[in-house]
């Protein structure tokens, strides 16, 4: 079944069948092995991704580009900013022509709800290379396959009757994509766990994810709820992930938002907020974190965090996707 992934775009997990996800969890656990053994798995020789950002990036971007080298080709950085696309070269454009010049399109661009989908997805409908999301406005697929291998790494394959909470969280920053919490809660209902949301009334997700996510929740016959309680989310959880996003509406109005935001600055993960889940929970974060406003260094630095166990499998997943697709 390895073979019929190739050219697959990966821009979202719902585009992908439970049986096709599972193999990318394979072969991430696969090359994990390679890696940690020094055992060479030049699965992709020659081959070149070009990486298009709209935005800033740690652990995506150096995951990408140390991850397609051990497989034994090249990834180029796109900055938009720097490129043509900043004078307004057309995707259709983009996406021909870089996948005449190599073997996949990375793409982030999620700052804008409403845009980095719809781009990817034009991408994808004209380049003949697979293009893999590295973030956009709808979901982070990447990261989310990420945290599910570390969560079946903790607790194990079957997760039947494992509660995740996926909580809101302040921070003043800036307004954070929702991509993270819509993609959590679209690919954990597939997977056996029950899973509650958490936020506050003014921080609701995209319509189409939530109606995905009951769906899937339907289907897999487990629990979806939504609640307004940080509290009430972290009863009796197996795995908090408490993060902060904007609010969709002013994704353009940064001031307004961090009015609304001020509002619920106890919407921290503490240790006292932790001890309300399970005894071996585990406390998730993408990264990065707001350090004193989501979360913690109690916490994040604690005994149930596993930010780095998370970050580092973003190398191996994206690995498996590109080892697979390209
Ligand atoms: N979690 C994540 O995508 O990190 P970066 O923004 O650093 O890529």
């Amino acid at each position: 079944m390895y073979g019929s992934l190739k050219g697959k775009d990966y821009i979202s997990t719902q585009d992908w069948s439970v049986d096709e996800l599972e193999l990318l969890l394979e072969k991430s656990a696969e090359l994990k092995q390679m890696f940690k053994q020094g055992i060479p798995h030049r699965f992709l020789p020659d081959k070149t991704g070009f990486l298009i950002f709209f935005d800033k990036s740690t652990r995506t971007r150096n995951s990408f580009e140390a991850g397609l080298t051990q497989l034994g080709g090249h990834a180029h950085f796109v900055d938009s900013s720097t490129s043509q696309i900043a004078h307004g070269e057309s995707p259709k454009d983009t996406g021909i022509i870089l996948s005449s010049y190599g073997h996949g399109i990375m793409i982030r661009h999620d700052l804008v709800p409403g845009e980095g989908n719809a781009y990817m997805r034009e991408i994808a409908e004209h380049a003949d290379k697979p293009v893999i999301n590295m973030q956009c406005d709808v979901d982070h697929p990447c990261q989310t396959l990420a945290d599910l291998l570390t969560i079946r790494e903790i607790f194990g394959k079957n997760l039947r009757g494992k509660k995740i909470a996926v909580s809101w969280a302040y921070a003043p920053s800036y307004a954070k994509p929702m991509s993270v919490p819509q993609g959590l809660i679209m690919l954990m209902t597939r997977f056996g766990m029950d899973v509650t949301l958490a936020h506050p009334p003014e921080y609701t997700l995209m319509e189409n994810t939530m109606q995905a996510a009951r769906d899937n929740a339907e289907k897999a016959g487990i629990k979806f709820e939504v609640v307004d309680d940080m509290d009430a989310a972290f009863e009796n959880a197996d795995i908090v992930y408490p993060k902060s996003w904007g609010i969709e509406s002013l994704f353009h109005q940064p001031e307004e938002a961090l009015e609304v935001s001020k509002k619920y600055t106890d919407w921290i993960c503490d240790e006292r907020r932790m001890g309300l889940a399970n005894k071996d929970a585990i406390y998730m974060h993408c990264l990065p974190a707001d350090r004193g406003n989501e979360v913690t260094d109690a916490v994040i630095d604690g005994p149930q965090s596993v930010v780095y166990q998370e970050a580092e499998n973003r190398l191996h997943t994206c690995k498996a996707i590109m080892a697979l697709t390209m």
